[in-house]
């Protein structure tokens, strides 16, 4: 998931399984609920009407398997969708495939490193960062380094808008027993599955790697395992505040979910807007 896990890493493979689309491919009843109980329910809403407010193009940094890159250029968004992951591109490549002409031809596909971020294109409206792709970046220089190319590639008056979890809701220590996840849908199998997750302890660079393995219900019921591995970096809050200011970014919101509730140290996430600070 973040840039050292490798293209057959299972967290890459049962991608769209564990955050599905209310929007692309075949959606279950109980999709809804997955997205509930991850606090993302009402994400894809909220970037489109960031995109509305501020207009196009948007710049949509860590675009993974197209999950908000879709429903954007559906609603008539232009977006330039760069990731670091071939093989989440291979599978937003997939997805975009099956749309009309049009919305094909909203999107830029771009394989880099959002920490070196250099596009042949500027002054975009809106720079989005969703989903915790900032976490994945798990290093503070390299993180707000990806914070100063957002603002590098925006317009004077554009945009940022990015979500992460609210770390103080999250397990700091090491877990000693999985956590098995609902049986879910592989959805390039149609088989279901079951995620086992565990966490590291926190390391003093806030870091923590999350591993564990999937389980697939193969049709001759056989049980698949495979595993998965990768390290995320915990943000707070005000180490969010002071990395944004120290990037050229002026906070206009921060949220504790996608309905607009002030946040507090219960909330599950932290979603914000910011504008560019002016130049002096
Ligand atoms: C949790 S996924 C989010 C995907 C998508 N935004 C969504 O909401 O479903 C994180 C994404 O960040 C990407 N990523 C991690 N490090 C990156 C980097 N240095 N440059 C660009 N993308 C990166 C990963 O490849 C992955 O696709």
């Amino acid at each position: 998931m973040n840039k050292d896990v490798p293209d057959t890493d299972a967290s890459i493979l049962y991608y769209d399984g564990d955050y599905p689309s209310l929007e692309i491919g075949d959606v279950r009843a109980e999709d809804a609920a997955t997205l509930a109980r991850i606090g993302i329910l009402g994400d894809v809403a909220f970037y489109k009407e960031q995109a509305e407010a501020t207009g196009g193009p948007v710049l949509e940094i860590g675009c993974g398997t197209g999950r908000l890159t879709i429903p954007l250029a559906r609603a008539g968004h232009k977006v330039w969708a760069v990731d670091i992951s071939a093989a989440m591109l291979d599978q937003l490549r997939a997805k975009l495939a099956l749309e009309p002409p049009e919305v094909q031809a909203r999107v830029h596909v771009i394989q880099q490193d959002a920490t070196a971020l250099d596009l042949p294109v500027r002054g975009f409206r809106l720079a989005a960062i969703p989903f915790n792709v900032l976490m994945l970046i798990p290093d503070f220089t390299a993180e707000r380094r990806t914070l100063a190319s957002a603002a590098a590639h925006l317009a004077p008056d554009g945009r940022l808008a990015l979500d992460v979890m609210n770390p103080l809701t999250l397990s700091l220590d090491a877990e000693k027993k999985p956590s098995p996840s609902e049986p879910r849908r592989n959805p390039r199998t149609g088989n279901r599955y079951v995620k086992n997750s565990l966490a590291s302890r926190l390391d003093e660079q806030q870091r923590q790697r999350l591993y564990g393995w999937y389980d697939e219900l193969l049709p001759d019921g056989k049980i698949e395992v495979s595993e998965f591995a990768f390290t995320w970096r915990m943000i707070f809050r005000f180490e969010l505040e002071l990395m944004l200011d120290s990037a050229g970014f002026a906070i206009e919101s921060l949220t504790g979910d996608f309905e607009a509730s002030s946040w507090t140290v219960d909330s599950r996430r932290m979603v914000v807007t910011a504008r560019l600070l002016a130049k002096e």
